[in-house]
């Protein structure tokens, strides 16, 4: 798998800083500094994402969607992350494509896809989850030729410091930074002719590259910012 993502092997841990290890609980993100802090892992079977799946899907970014009974959009989510939003959006029935160009989180998400697929009762995510390991900067009008909707979540600065933000967070927001071209991401979105474009933001951020969305949904702590085309 290394290979796939251009990521260099090494035979020990670090003594400082992020790496992946690979055991046979599968692919995690490690500090190394903090080895109390446990790994990152993407585990579809367990935990958050087990919880997400069997409360039905019935949450904002599944509205945001516009997912209903009936209507499975296909969806391309181009920032994919560790997989969490598409899962809950597939784990309904539609097609996801995501796109990540983090290659440690690319790796984690592929794992965690391959570990999924040897599970029979998520046999599901064969058929409607794909990986694109690319930038969707270059790559989302073409992968997002046909879908229905485009999903979009970048990384936002966290306003709370380190203490607050859970551990999965805060390595992620070490290992990711913060995207601060995502900007951009809008108007490639654009191009693939999707009727929806759904961008989550933190409640306190701006719009997606300062434009206004038709519609906006709200959680405690989320927004979710919703551009229709009617063409
Ligand atoms: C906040 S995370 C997404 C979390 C995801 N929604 C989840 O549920 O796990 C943002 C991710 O988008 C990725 N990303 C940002 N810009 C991107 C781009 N232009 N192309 C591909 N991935 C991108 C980052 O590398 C990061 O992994």
């Amino acid at each position: 798998m290394s290979q796939d993502f251009q990521l260099p092997m090494i035979s020990r841990a670090p003594v400082v800083g992020l790496y992946l290890e690979y055991s046979a609980e599968g692919l995690a993100l490690k500090l190394a500094d903090e080895p109390k802090l446990g790994g990152v892992q993407v585990d579809f079977g367990h935990g958050r994402s087990e919880y997400r799946r069997k409360q039905g899907g019935a949450e904002a970014v599944t509205k945001a969607l516009g997912i209903k009974k009936g209507w499975r959009p296909v969806v391309l989510d181009a920032t994919a992350g560790l997989g969490r939003d598409a899962f809950v959006i597939a784990s309904l029935g539609c097609e996801v494509r995501m796109i990540e160009r983090c290659a440690p989180v690319a790796a984690l998400l592929a794992d965690g896809l391959a570990r999924a697929r040897l599970n029979g009762e998520l046999a599901w995510v064969d058929q409607l989850m794909s990986l694109h390991y690319a930038s969707s900067l270059d790559r989302l009008s073409e992968l997002g030729q046909g879908v229905d909707a485009v999903y979009l979540d970048p990384m936002y600065p966290h306003k709370k410091k380190s203490a607050q933000v859970k551990k999965e967070m805060r390595l992620f927001q070490m290992l990711v930074g913060g995207d601060d071209d995502a900007d951009g991401l809008l108007a490639a979105a654009r191009q693939t002719g999707a009727r929806r474009i759904v961008v989550k933001r933190p409640n306190y951020a701006d719009w997606l590259a300062g434009e206004k969305p038709q519609a906006e949904l709200k959680t405690k702590s989320h927004r979710f910012d919703i551009y229709l085309s009617h063409l």
